[in-house]
């Protein structure tokens, strides 16, 4: 697999939560073509294996573990399973996710639950369960989806969802404060506007209006989002760490 391309990952391992569909999918693949061992990730079980077969087809290395990442024993055992199928994980890519729409009033105590759990307690237990293992190895690249949300807020997401990105966007400084002594780089990025299934909430005409507003004057691509957290899991970006770069063809700048 990807022998037209730079094997800029070859002897690393890549462990992607969220992997069935959109940004995680994207970047899984991507990390395969690039020579790393892919672990790919979600709870969607049936999906990540047909995406095994697919990296698999293509010459990839790739194990598919299902996890639902709001659960800290079903993270823990992915952590312990990726181990024992790829040896190590390198990079950790935090991606999966869960928004729903909605005013203050309609957010239910489930959907409080559900967005705080996968958002960022998945987030929590993942690095929890990977920072002895890169500790012991000297080397990682842990790499937060955020979103735009988590910085300027949004006014049709449920309140929850931005608590939760705000919330990684802090926890990704204090992971990168703590394991940077180690060889550790811990960032995030805030992606807006991505064309992926959870943004199908967006009819035409919002898109459309939206489109207008960013300067590029496009929307985003999981090919977009896919390159920043390449670039963030390789050895080029290693004096980069606690940062949570924005991209969203600049339509949010800070
Ligand atoms: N698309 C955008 O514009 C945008 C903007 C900002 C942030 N994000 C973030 O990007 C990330 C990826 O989202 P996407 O746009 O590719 O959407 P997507 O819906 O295509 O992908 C999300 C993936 O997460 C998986 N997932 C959901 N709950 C899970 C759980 N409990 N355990 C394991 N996997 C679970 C889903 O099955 C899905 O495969 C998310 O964290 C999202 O919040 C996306």
């Amino acid at each position: 697999m990807g022998s037209e391309r730079h094997q800029r990952f070859a002897g690393k391992t890549a462990l992607v939560t969220g992997a069935a569909q959109g940004i995680g999918r994207a970047v899984a693949t991507d990390f395969a073509e690039e020579g790393a061992s892919v672990v790919v990730s979600d709870i969607l079980g049936d999906d990540i294996k047909k995406l095994e077969s697919e990296i698999r087809e293509r010459g990839g290395t790739v194990v598919a573990i299902p996890c639902d990442v709001s659960s800290r024993d079903q993270v823990e055992k992915l952590i312990e399973d990726a181990v024992s199928w790829v040896g190590s994980v390198d990079i950790l890519v935090n991606n999966a996710g869960y928004l729903t729409t909605g005013t203050i009033e309609e957010t239910t105590d489930e959907i409080i639950d559900r967005t705080l759990s996968v958002n960022l307690n998945g987030v929590l237990y993942a690095i929890r369960a990977v920072t002895p293992l890169m500790k012991r190895q000297g080397y990682g690249r842990i790499i937060n989806v955020a979103s735009i949300t988590g910085k300027n807020g949004d006014n049709s997401t449920v309140f929850a969802y931005g608590a939760t990105k705000g919330a990684v966007i802090s926890l990704t400084r204090s992971v990168a404060r703590q394991l940077g002594p180690f060889g550790i780089t811990c960032n995030a990025i805030a992606p807006h506007a991505v064309m992926t299934k959870m943004m199908e909430y967006w009819d035409a005409d919002k898109k459309q209006q939206i489109a207008d507003k960013i300067p590029v004057r496009r929307l985003g691509t999981v090919e977009d989002m896919s390159a920043l957290i390449r670039f963030l899991s390789s050895d080029e970006s290693s004096f980069i760490t606690g940062e949570t770069v924005n991209i969203n063809g600049g339509y949010y700048m800070d």
